[in-house]
């Protein structure tokens, strides 16, 4: 069954914009990226929105839809009311470039800032043994699609652009949460403490574990219960009892890397 739609779709650059009134026809089983992609046949060639899958799987068509930071492509139009108005508007969290179109590099940059994985000194790949749980732990935050969501819902960035220096938002800490959780990650011998690095270069204390973040994940990655609070208890360990630290070292030394 197809039916007309009233859609509001954000139109503009960094120089400011306002919202278009579009109707649009949708039918069954479409998703808002359909929508979008319709308005471009038809009404608004100019229309500049990205996108790559089609499938939730690329974290290029993020938006705010009706208020909401979400996928274009994996929001069904059946969840709608059809009298409905259906706003799409671009993150707020990152500058516009055109129309539903952000410059994500905020984000790029604080990937950056995150030392990558110290592969175990002496082992070579394929010899790295670990323990399945250890696996299981690690898998969720591999789910990651980087839609960078979570980045635009979290309330240290979304309204506060000062902050953005010093927070490295919610992916990222969850990469150092991964990294530090990581049984093989052999940064500390290298040099890179990433608990003190955790607090003093991404942010950690600015996050308050208000959990929005883990709301919008399209991945139902547990950003906030499996990361960002471990992460903080494991920091906490380390400020309030530097035994703990000392032991956890001593253990993993005596473990050696087999499983
Ligand atoms: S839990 Fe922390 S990182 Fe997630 S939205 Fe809240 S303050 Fe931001
Ligand atoms: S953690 Fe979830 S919301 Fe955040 S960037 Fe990854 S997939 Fe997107
Ligand atoms: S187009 Fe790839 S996640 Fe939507």
């Amino acid at each position: 069954m197809s039916y007309q739609a009233h859609f509001k779709v954000w139109r503009g650059d960094a120089g400011g914009g306002a919202l278009g009134d579009y109707e649009v026809t949708v039918n069954e089983g479409e998703v808002v990226l359909d929508v979008i992609h319709r308005l471009q046949a038809t009404t608004a060639p100019d229309l500049a929105v990205r996108w790559n899958c089609k499938a939730g799987k690329c974290g290029s068509c993020s938006a705010e839809i009706n208020g909401r930071p979400r996928l274009m492509c994996m929001t069904r139009m059946s969840v709608f009311d059809p009298a409905e108005t259906v706003t799409v508007t671009p993150m707020r969290a990152f500058p516009v470039v055109r129309d539903l179109v952000t410059d994500v590099s905020y984000n790029y940059a604080k990937a950056r800032e995150v030392a990558a994985f110290a592969p175990p000194p002496g082992l070579e790949p394929g010899e790295y043994r670990m323990r399945q749980q250890d696996v299981d732990r690690v898998q969720e935050f591999r789910k990651c699609i980087e839609c960078f969501l979570c980045q635009d819902t979290c309330h240290v960035v979304r309204d506060h652009e000062e902050n953005k220096g010093a927070f490295a938002g919610p992916r990222f800490l969850m990469r150092v949460a991964e990294l530090d959780m990581h049984p093989l990650d052999a940064a500390a011998e290298a040099g890179v403490d990433r608990k003190a690095a955790a607090r003093a270069d991404h942010g950690l204390g600015y996050c308050n574990i208000t959990k929005c973040c883990t709301e919008v994940c399209p991945e139902q990655i547990k950003i906030t219960d499996n990361a960002l609070i471990p992460l903080k208890e494991r920091v906490a360990d380390r400020a309030y009892d530097p035994l703990v630290w000392l032991g956890s070292r001593i253990r993993r030394r005596g473990a050696g890397h087999g499983a």
